[in-house]
């Protein structure tokens, strides 16, 4: 029927809510995708919590998914389900941009960054022991390959966005040999990339730049190891008014999931919306995401329909309906 198959995983909370809202936009934008709804609610499975097998053969299926907020328990508990979405399928490369929204009012009116951040390993590798009582060890795992690959994703990323520099983002003054195997392979990989400049710098000094005057890192992509960019993606997205406004996509080889990023309590269905346009452009369908992005961007310039945490006293209902407004003009 010359639709696109994508699966859509609506999250917890709110997440049916805002992914309703995406549902509702793509329709009155006459997106050619048609919706693989599933749910990732993990089941026991051998004594292990594991998400259904319908779900991951479904994004193995379409390749491409579209995922609303999902609780993940602090402590005890079982692992993240976002985490383990993204080992599921590879998701090498977390790509994060984050710009200001015109017509939304922050200290700030001229960010414009790109964080990519290593999405499998590092502190996230989950191992971790109590070697005795009172002591516990957890593993830090950088590799060279998932090092070169991110790397070459931000290079790639940064010549076919015309940003003309990578900034490896690092603490190897400190994890000297994790770190360090990290700028290693990032050099290595800049070689391939004469067009694209590059530099390095600490994580600290990065983060009292960027809050100080952010338009300097509106020309480069950032690259780093994987718990760096979780923490610094959320700096960034506070400078732009919060993480309901900020897009995330998970890109491996075989499958990309495009997510919001945010809490399941949040009725912003911006950062999902914005997510999924990253997604059609992922998929070469640059025209719809550009109209539904001028639309979505024009109805928060207004600023007289935006939902709560922008402000205003508008439903997730009332927002979207307003977006869709715009697309039937
Ligand atoms: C993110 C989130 C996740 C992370 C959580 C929910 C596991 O904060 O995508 O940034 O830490 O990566
Ligand atoms: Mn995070």
């Amino acid at each position: 029927n010359g639709k696109y198959t994508v699966t859509l995983i609506p999250g917890d909370g709110i997440g049916p809510e805002i992914s309703q809202s995406i549902k509702d936009i793509y329709v009155a934008a006459q997106v050619p995708i048609q919706w693989e709804e599933v749910d990732v609610t993990p089941i026991l499975k051998n004594g292990k919590t594991v998400i259904p097998d319908n779900a991951i053969a479904s994004v193995k299926r379409n390749t491409v998914a579209l995922k609303g907020p999902l609780a993940t328990p602090i402590g005890k508990g079982h692992v993240s389900l976002n985490l383990t979405l993204r080992r599921t399928f590879n998701l090498f490369a977390n790509v994060r941009p984050c710009a200001s929204i015109k017509g939304f009012k922050t200290p700030y009116d001229n960010v414009n960054t790109v964080l990519i951040r290593e999405n499998t390993e590092g502190e996230y590798s989950g191992i971790e022991h109590e070697i005795v009582d009172g002591v516990v060890q957890s593993i830090k795992l950088i590799t060279w390959d998932a090092s070169e690959r991110v790397a070459r994703y931000a290079f790639n990323y940064a010549r076919t966005s015309g940003r003309k520099r990578v900034t490896a983002v690092h603490k190897a003054n400190i994890m000297k040999m994790s770190d360090g195997m990290f700028l290693s392979a990032c050099r290595e990989v800049s070689k391939e990339f004469p067009d694209v400049a590059y530099d390095e710098d600490l994580l600290d000094r990065v983060c009292l730049q960027i809050v100080t005057n952010p338009q300097p890192y509106s020309d480069r992509v950032m690259v780093m190891p994987n718990l760096y960019g979780d923490i610094l993606s959320d700096m960034c997205a506070g400078l732009i008014g919060g993480l309901g406004l900020t897009p995330s996509g998970n890109i491996g080889r075989d499958a990309s999931i495009f997510e919001a990023v945010h809490g399941k309590g949040l009725a912003n269905p911006t950062a999902l919306l914005l997510s999924s346009l990253m997604m059609l452009r992922h998929m070469n369908l640059f025209e719809y995401a550009d109209k539904i992005e001028k639309a979505a961007l024009s109805t928060i310039a207004e600023g007289k329909t935006i939902t709560g945490d922008l402000g205003g006293k508008a439903s997730t209902k009332e927002y979207t309906d307003a977006i869709i407004r715009k697309l039937r003009v």
